[in-house]
């Protein structure tokens, strides 16, 4: 299995040459990490995605409620990318200090689209 490196805001593959590849942008939703790296700049809502792309980031909720009527479509996007396990002791603390005010805005803006 290919090591990987994680800084502040990237992930990096090392190979076994130790040749360092260039950073890979990853997503969390529902437990996995998906490589959004092509995907960013192709993504038709913009530049947000680049927020959730940090490490610490769970894009799940964000996911769900901006694209409560594209689900299918989003769902099947997400399988063309590959994809790794979380694993939780990967920025856990940071993930829940920040879910719990994103949270709280999501839901916020989620109910004046419905109203
Ligand atoms: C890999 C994950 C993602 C995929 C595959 C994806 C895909 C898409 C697609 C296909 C659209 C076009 C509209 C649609 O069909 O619903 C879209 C729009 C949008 N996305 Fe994403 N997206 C992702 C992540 C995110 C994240 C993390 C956010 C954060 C808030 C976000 C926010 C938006 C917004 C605001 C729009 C515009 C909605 C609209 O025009 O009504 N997306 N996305």
């Amino acid at each position: 299995m290919v090591p990987q490196y994680q800084t502040s805001s990237h992930s990096f593959d090392v190979n076994a040459d130790n040749d360092i590849k260039p950073p890979k942008s990853e997503i969390l939703y529902e437990g996995y990490l998906y490589d959004v790296t092509s995907f960013m700049s192709r993504h038709p809502g913009g530049n947000i995605i680049r927020f959730y792309a940090q490490p610490g980031e769970d894009a799940t909720l964000a996911i769900q409620q901006f694209h409560y009527r594209s689900m299918n479509k989003i769902l099947k996007i997400l399988k063309t990318f590959p994809k790794r396990t979380f694993q939780p002791s990967e920025n856990e603390n940071g993930i829940k200090m920040r879910q719990a005010s994103f949270n709280k805005n999501f839901n916020r803006v989620l109910l004046n689209i419905l109203s």
